[in-house]
């Protein structure tokens, strides 16, 4: 496969119109928390690009593909005696699913974390049964630490929690 144009950078205004086409979908927010609208409106994407993507102790970004955004990726740092760890998260638009965009972005998003941050440990919660997900992370040498039987309630289903991660 030939090179990926992929940028993570900030959020601008005008990302709010390909944010709703690309997240206005159940496929992409199913297994995604709840903070991810569904389904996803207009204002809902102008909060996201105004203040949304700024709260809390995290780092969110566009996924750029091509000059368009067409996802979103973020860190959220955690607090107190876990603050060395640090959760990932990613999503695209499905039209884009299958070409390794989001192994890119985890490539990206690990070398962030590691080098911009104080991050020993980076890792990303899966659902069980996002297959797809936990392979993104596979091959971003992130390893299996252990399974949450039930510990997600998402949309009105339990989803057994897979905890991934790799280390610096
Ligand atoms: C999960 C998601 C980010 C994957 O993005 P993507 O760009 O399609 O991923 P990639 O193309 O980089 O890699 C996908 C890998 O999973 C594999 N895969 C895809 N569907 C699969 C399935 N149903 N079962 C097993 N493997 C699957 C692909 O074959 C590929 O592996 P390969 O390179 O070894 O062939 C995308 O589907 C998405 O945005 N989903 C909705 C949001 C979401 O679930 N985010 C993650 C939350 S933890």
């Amino acid at each position: 496969m030939g090179t990926l144009m992929i940028e993570l950078r900030d959020f601008r205004m005008d990302d709010a119109d390909s944010l709703v086409e690309n997240g206005d979908n159940l496929r992409v927010a199913r297994y995604l928390r709840e903070i991810f609208p569904s389904p996803y409106s207009i204002e809902d994407a102008n909060w996201w690009v105004s203040e949304g993507y700024k709260l809390g102790d995290s780092r969110n970004v566009a996924i750029d593909f091509e000059g368009k955004c067409i996802g979103g990726a973020g860190l959220q740092f955690q607090q107190n005696e876990n603050r060395y760890s640090c959760e990932l998260g990613y999503w695209l638009g499905e039209q884009y699913w299958g070409k390794g965009i989001a192994t890119c972005v985890v490539t990206k998003l690990k070398e962030l974390a590691f080098s911009e941050y104080e991050v020993k440990r980076l890792y990303g919660p899966v659902a069980g049964g996002n297959d797809a997900s936990i392979r993104v992370l596979e091959k971003n040498g992130f390893v299996l630490e252990g399974i949450l039987r039930k510990h997600l309630y998402l949309r009105g289903t339990f989803y057994d929690e897979h905890i991934y991660a790799t280390y610096s």
